[in-house]
This record gives C-alpha cells, sequence and structure tokens, in this order.
C-alpha cells in the first residue's frame, strides 16, 4: 500500500540480508519512524513491545529475527535458543510459532554451512506469501462487498475492529484486503473504525492507513457499534484474528466479541478474514485453550497523544493507584461468526468445513 503516495511495506529486508526495516508502529500516526533491526534480540523485542504487531506480520519479522541469528551462528544450539525466545514474544497469535515452525522444518535438515541463505530465502517467502495470501482474502472477501452494494442505494457500511490492514501484515492487510479492492474497483463504501482500547490500533493505525488510502472512514469509540447497529448503520462488519480453532472459534483483539453478540442481535453478518497461517487446528475450544495475552495495566491507566506544542505526551487518566487488568484478546464462539474469508474462499467457521480447507489442493 501507499505512505504520501509512496509504496510501503511495515516490513522489508536489508539488501545486504544483514538487517530487517520495519515501521515502528508506537510512533503513528503523529510519526513515521523506521528502525533497522540487526540482531534477533533487536527483534524480539520489536515483536514483545509491538513496534510491529498484527498476527501475520510477527510472524514474518520473527521469520527475520532466525534469520539474523543464523547469519552469526547456524549451529543447532543457536537455532534452537533463537526460535525459543522468539516464539514467546507474544503469546496469543499463532502466526508467530506457524512461522518459526515452517522455518525450523526446513532448516533443521540442513548441513549447517547451508542454513543461513536458506533462513534468509524461507523468510523472504514467509513474507512474499503473505502479501498473496491477503490479496486473495481481498478477492474472495469483495463479494460480500458488492452483494451489499447490489441490494441497495448508499456506500457499503462496514464496522471494523483493531487494526487488520496493511500495518498488521505484509502487505494488503486482512480484514481491509475486501475494502481496498473494493474501493480500487469504485464501489462506494464508508468503514466505521472502533478505536480499539486501550492501545487504539483502530484510530491511530486504522484510521491512518485508510485515510492514506482515500477509503472514507469514522473513528468511533468502541461503545458505539451495537448503537449503530441497531440504528441499521452496519451492513457489515470484518474484523481480523490471531487463532482460529479447529472448531472455528476465533480469538481476536479484546472487544471483538461484544462486535460479534451486537451483530448476531442485529442481523448484521460477522466475518472474519483468515489467512489459514491463523488456523490452530490442534486447539479445539477458544475460549478454553487459547492463550490470551495479559498486557500491561499502564496500557489502561495512560493513554499517549499529541500536545498542542506537538510533542507526544503519555498522560494519566484515572486516579493515582487505580488497578486496571489489561486481557488483550477475547474469544468469538464459531456460532457467532457467518463465515470465515481465507485466501482460498470464504468457508463455514466450523470443523469439517475446516479440515476440508486443510487438505491438499491439486
Ligand atoms: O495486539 P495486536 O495489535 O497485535 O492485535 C492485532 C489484532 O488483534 C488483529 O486484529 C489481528 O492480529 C489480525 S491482523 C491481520
Amino acid at each position: 500500500m501507499k505512505v504520501d503516495g509512496r509504496p510501503m511495506r511495515p516490513l522489508w529486508p536489508a539488501p545486504q540480508r544483514d538487517a530487517v526495516f520495519v515501521i515502528d508502529q508506537r510512533a503513528l500516526p503523529h510519526g513515521l519512524q523506521v528502525e533497522r533491526l540487526a540482531t534477533v534480540a533487536e527483534v524480539h523485542t520489536a515483536i514483545r513491545d509491538m513496534w510491529v504487531r498484527g498476527a501475520p506480520l510477527i510472524g514474518a519479522t520473527a521469520a527475520y529475527g532466525l534469520a539474523l541469528r543464523l547469519a552469526r551462528d547456524a549451529g543447532d544450539g543457536a537455532m534452537e535458543d533463537a526460535a525459543a525466545l522468539l516464539r514467546q514474544a507474544r503469546p496469543t497469535a499463532v502466526n508467530l510459532a506457524w512461522a518459526l515452525d515452517r522455518m525450523l522444518r526446513r532448516l533443521r535438515p540442513l548441513p549447517v554451512a547451508a542454513r543461513a541463505a536458506d533462513a534468509w530465502d524461507e523468510a523472504d517467502a514467509i513474507a512474499e506469501d503473505d502479501v498473496t495470501t491477503n490479496a486473495a482474502i481481498g478477492r474472495h472477501g469483495l463479494p460480500l462487498l458488492q452483494a451489499i452494494a447490489a441490494r441497495r442505494p448508499g456506500p457499503v457500511q462496514v464496522l471494523t475492529h483493531c487494526n487488520a490492514g496493511w500495518l498488521a501484515t505484509v502487505d494488503w492487510g486482512t480484514a481491509t484486503s475486501p475494502i481496498y479492492q473494493a474501493h480500487a474497483a469504485g464501489l462506494p463504501l464508508h468503514v466505521w473504525i472502533d478505536e480499539t482500547r486501550p492501545r487504539n490500533q483502530g484510530a491511530s493505525l486504522t484510521a491512518w492507513e485508510l485515510g492514506q488510502a482515500g477509503v472514507p472512514h469514522t473513528l468511533v469509540a468502541d461503545n458505539a457499534g451495537g448503537h449503530l447497529m441497531q440504528r441499521g448503520q452496519v451492513d457489515i462488519v470484518i474484523v481480523g484474528c490471531d487463532r482460529v480453532t479447529a472448531r472455528g472459534d476465533v480469538c481476536n483483539k479484546i472487544g471483538t466479541y461484544l462486535k460479534a453478540l451486537a451483530a448476531r442481535d442485529n442481523g448484521v453478518p460477522f466475518y472474519v478474514a483468515m489467512p489459514t497461517s491463523t488456523l490452530d487446528l490442534a486447539l479445539h475450544d477458544g475460549l478454553a485453550e487459547v492463550p490470551i495475552e495479559e498486557r500491561s495495566p499502564r496500557e489502561v491507566t495512560h493513554v499517549a497523544g499529541r500536545d498542542a506544542a506537538g510533542a507526544v505526551v503519555e498522560v494519566l487518566l484515572t486516579a493515582e493507584g487505580t488497578t486496571a487488568a489489561n486481557p488483550a484478546f477475547d474469544v468469538t464462539p464459531a456460532r457467532l461468526v457467518s463465515g470465515l474469508v481465507t485466501e482460498h474462499g470464504v468457508v463455514a467457521s466450523e470443523q469439517g468445513a475446516l479440515r476440508r480447507l486443510m487438505e491438499p489442493r491439486s
């Protein structure tokens, strides 16, 4: 996608294969800051502290982190230690483990001397596959929006939560990919963006992204979605996901479940954009089995923004000493999901459909 009209990705490898560049998403939307990560420790920090975030992007970034480690030491010990370090950088999005497992499957059988070059090749392949996957999600999601547009005049009203945009992937985004493709095809649409407390990925990232792309949008407080749906102002909800279980339970950014409940009560279709790299067939009951990241209470008690002088400052929202809790994800049961928009098409959020989705393709 583009920033100020110039093509950009949130992650790109240095041509010398000695570093990876990332947009530091903590600085958006007030500044576009690029960081150079040259060691596995730096990559681990960037994922843990959310310079990069979003399920597919943390997977691709971790793959480069492992490749950077192997460039210095490609022995079994160094490789396994680096993979273990990266794997626990964030617990919920399964793409992190998925990408590392894909790397290890290719690298473990190789002689040590061959590993560094292959590791970089595989990280490149993971990143490029993500772009292809997300473009396909957009192609499969587009007819959902076209069908709404065909039913009635006026822009298609989409609601999304958090940031499942190009900043959360290597390009296109997942939930935003159908939106970008509809916009490019000239289909009138408007996006309601949940601010997504406490880290405000909707306010600071999705609104910035859609603004850069010229997609009409309106930012709303997290609590507004149900009201908008009751008034008929939302045609479809499309969100991303961090882990989907074998029976179709969807783990995504905290607050997603409430939107799914409101959508069900108001007859609004609730779709989840899911690259198959986010499917975890090893888990079944999302509520009981998906590890939910608990982040710092400071993300709830404090908020950052730009002051009148242009400086980015953090302020305390609460009384000193207020106790806060910060579960970062929730689980939407499969029964509330209208469908999963994958790179292979739209499928039902149920076990049989997901098993068939993962069968080898001819
Ligand atoms: O905590 P974050 O910002 O990494 O959470 C991101 C989300 O929950 C996204 O919706 C999800 O990763 C899908 S990204 C295509």
